[in-house]
């Protein structure tokens, strides 16, 4: 079984994937990192999975080459999971929220 976690390194696509790594799947992770504390849950998953069932793959979701280039050197998946996304639009770098 091959599974595609977007947003991998984040609370829901890490346990996802620590779920399907400990079924045998084979995981892939896109994940920009952009949420504190990924960089740690990424250590994490690599400290669980065997060698060469899990690869990760550090990029913007928003970036739709990089994202195709997931595809053409991974595809086809049986599972897609996406969990990547901004949380909490109050954390987001790109949206102005107004103060007070
Ligand atoms: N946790 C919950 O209970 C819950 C409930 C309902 C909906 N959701 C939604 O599910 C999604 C995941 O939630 P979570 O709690 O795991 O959030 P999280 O912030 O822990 O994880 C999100 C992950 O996505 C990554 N990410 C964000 N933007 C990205 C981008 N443009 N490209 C690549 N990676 C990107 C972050 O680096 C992070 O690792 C969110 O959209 C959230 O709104 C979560």
């Amino acid at each position: 079984m091959k599974v595609l976690i977007t947003g991998g390194c984040g609370f829901l696509g890490s346990n996802l994937a620590a779920s399907y790594l400990k079924e045998g799947a084979q995981v892939v992770v896109v994940d920009a990192l952009f949420r504190k504390g990924s960089a740690a849950n990424l250590a994490w998953l690599e400290s669980q999975a065997a060698k060469g069932r899990f690869h990760f793959i550090q990029a913007d979701l928003a970036d739709a080459e990089a994202v195709l280039a997931v595809f053409r050197r991974h595809a086809p998946f049986d599972y897609i999971c996406h969990v990547g996304g901004q949380a909490g639009l109050t954390e987001s770098p790109f949206i102005p929220f107004p103060q007070g």
